[in-house]
């Protein structure tokens, strides 16, 4: 349901349900195995939904669960109308719509249509002549030769997972374009009979079966650069080129867009997400997700994310330190862009295609400073304007993979792609430091099983038939040893045992607990934490991430002398493991001055010493390790908050 809200810049009227929803992303094969074959799938993630439910999501956004070769974990559809057969069915599907509904909860889809399986019957049809009539729904250009005779791409372009962009066919005797993996061609969104079928085939056959709308893929990448110039050399020695410009936000794609949200979005009420990389400047961002440029919900925009990783086409894994300023500086962007327009924005520190939060910002050195770091982040992450997304695991503080585990753990198609040119460069440093910067940054930590309980060697992902002290291997049947083979598709992390779901679902003092009573905290603050205006403290502090939220409510504190007032929040972190003060006064940062300090009131915090806080009042005692706080300029429940 709409709500109706005041908005920041004043606007009153009703906000769309989604800007106060929290979505979570489900990552199918690593999130609960129903049948033991080793891969999640849709009835495990049905077996869920009222952990999901009780957790405080409103949304579950369920990563590509169609046919796919599974090349790049099926982000490689080879037919968008039937669901990969380890994941389950197409009724599963309609039975996840319900419990989904019934819960007054919604789902959302991914939607990959930038490219499609080599598999897909489109390129199998494109790729059969030079005449078929689908030749055209895929980007096929002839070769160029070098000064030597020699055969060359017909561009120097470098793809997304290392190697260039085009593949020869030699049965037509043309190259063909994919930004990713071989296996995954671009269609050819210039085409209107391909645009049509993707809108129809793709979009309303699932709205049709009741989706609430999408996750889409590579949004910005639909439109490239038709005349397909060579990029400027940029890596001397190198056969292809950082080429991002020549797809990411090219001449037509806000025509598409608007398009697409004709057709499809705004007929079907869906909402949209999609995933905006290589647009580091607001001013990009706002056409897409301004409200009334009709084109997406919001987006995904990445540099903070992103931060510590190597430029994303040659040196992506040479991890590189960064410090709390820049974060700061992100944030500070990217929550304050939208204010005064039309435009809307998300919140989002994890997702499929990037390490673990808790292990690249917060502390895994010991489990007291993991627990009080995971802490921090959802705090951090609660407090921000926008939609928030969480991503699988992210409530419970998963971590990264252990770093004594090898590059055999590692399964994805990019990690292995930059793993194996590192190896094939025969320079040892470039391998010891891609091999570093994987251990941080490579996609593969988020996608490591789902840790429901810390029993048997899978950690509740999936039954383990052979127990702990059953060593036995002579097991003549072939079925039963199959089944008691058959272990999670990606290895489970060391530290199920202490860091798992079951463990932490009936503490209120967990990191999951925590981020229960912060989600209901922040949409019982809605004015504040969804939709307030942002102002960044400190900046240049390297310990301490301190920012302002504002609502345009009044205080409402009763005080009769005063002239109402704004609410406000003071949000303050520590983000490391030493004690700090803080160069701030509160009273001041909450606008009450320094006189008025009995009107600052402690909201929450990490530690779960709520007591002292409140009688501190107005004085700012120091922030202990990772500790989080939240102040705020009115009166509250305080049992209540707490
Ligand atoms: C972005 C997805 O998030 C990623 O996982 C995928 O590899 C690429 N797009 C290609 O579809």
């Amino acid at each position: 349901m709409d709500t109706l809200h005041r908005h920041p810049n004043g606007w009153i009227g009703k906000e769309p349900w989604w800007k106060s929803a929290v979505f979570y992303q489900v990552y199918p094969a690593s999130f609960k195995d129903s049948n033991n074959d080793g891969w999640g799938d849709i009835p495990g993630l049905i077996s869920k939904i009222d952990y999901l439910h009780q957790l405080g999501v409103d949304v579950v956004w369920l990563s590509p669960m169609f046919e796919s070769p599974q090349k790049d974990m099926g982000y490689d559809i080879s037919n968008y109308q039937a669901v990969y057969p380890r994941y389950g069915t197409l009724s599963d599907v309609d039975t996840l719509i319900h419990a989904c509904h019934s819960r007054g909860m919604k789902l959302i889809l991914d939607l990959v249509v930038n490219h499609t399986s080599s598999l897909h019957p489109w390129f199998l049809e494109s790729r059969s002549s030079k005449t078929n009539p689908k030749r055209n729904w895929y980007i096929w250009k002839p070769p160029r030769f070098d000064s030597s005779g020699l055969r060359i791409p017909p561009t120097n372009w470098r793809s997304y997972f290392a190697g260039p962009t085009w593949t020869w066919d030699p049965h037509t005797q043309e190259y063909y374009l994919h930004l990713y993996d071989t296996s995954q061609p671009d269609l050819n969104w210039e085409n209107p009979a391909c645009r049509e079928e993707i809108y129809s085939h793709t979009m309303i056959f699932w709205l049709s079966r009741g989706i609430d709308g999408f996750r889409i893929d590579t949004v910005n990448k639909y439109s490239k650069n038709t005349a397909f110039p060579d990029a400027p050399i940029t890596i001397p020695d190198s056969p292809t080129q950082p080429a991002p410009e020549m797809w990411c936000n090219g001449p037509r794609i806000h025509d598409f867009l608007r398009e697409m949200n004709t057709r499809v979005l705004t007929p079907y009420r869906a909402v949209s997400v999609g995933e905006l990389s290589n647009t580091p400047l607001p001013s990009q961002v706002l056409p897409y997700v301004s409200a009334s440029s009709n084109q997406l919900s919001m987006v995904f925009e990445f540099s903070t994310i992103r931060l510590g990783t190597g430029n994303l086409f040659s040196g992506k894994y040479t991890y590189h330190h960064f410090p709390l300023s820049t974060l700061k500086s992100h944030i500070s962007t990217w929550q304050t862009f939208i204010e005064g327009t039309d435009a809307w924005h998300t919140v989002f520190i994890e997702n499929h295609d990037n390490g673990r939060a808790v292990s690249r910002f917060g502390d895994t050195s010991t489990p007291h400073l993991w627990e009080l770091s995971a802490k921090t982040i959802a705090l951090w992450q609660v407090t921000l304007t926008g939609t928030l997304f969480l991503y699988q695991g992210q409530e419970i503080g998963m971590t990264n993979m252990p770093n004594t585990w090898g590059i055999d753990e590692y399964k994805d198609v990019e990690s292995k792609g930059f793993y194996d040119e590192a190896v094939a460069s025969g320079d040892e440093e470039k391998v010891k430091s891609t091999m570093h910067g994987l251990g941080i940054l490579a996609r593969d930590h988020s996608r490591l099983p789902f840790q429901w309980d810390g029993e048997g060697r899978f950690a509740g992902f999936m039954e383990d038939s052979l127990s702990s002290d059953d060593n036995s291997t002579s097991i003549e049947d072939g079925n039963l040893k199959e089944e008691r083979e058959a272990k999670p598709w990606m290895r489970v992390h060391d530290d199920y045992k202490t860091i798992n779901a079951k463990t932490q679902m009936d503490d209120d003092e967990s990191v999951l607990g925590y981020y229960k009573k912060m989600l209901k905290l922040r949409k019982e603050f809605a004015d504040l934490f969804i939709f307030g205006s942002f102002r960044l403290l400190i900046p240049g502090d390297e310990n301490i991430f301190a920012y302002v939220k504002e609502s345009v409510e009044d205080t409402n504190t009763g005080v009769t002398n005063r002239q109402a007032e704004k609410r406000r929040a003071l949000v303050v972190m520590n983000f490391t493991r030493e004690e700090h003060g803080i160069g701030l006064d509160i009273g001041e940062a909450l606008g009450c001055g320094h006189d008025n300090r009995s009107e600052v009131r402690f909201l929450v915090g990490t530690y779960g010493d709520a007591e002292n806080l409140k009688v501190a009042n107005g004085l700012m005692m120091p922030l202990r390790p990772w500790e989080g706080r939240v102040y705020v300029n009115f009166g509250v429940q305080l049992d209540q908050a707490n």
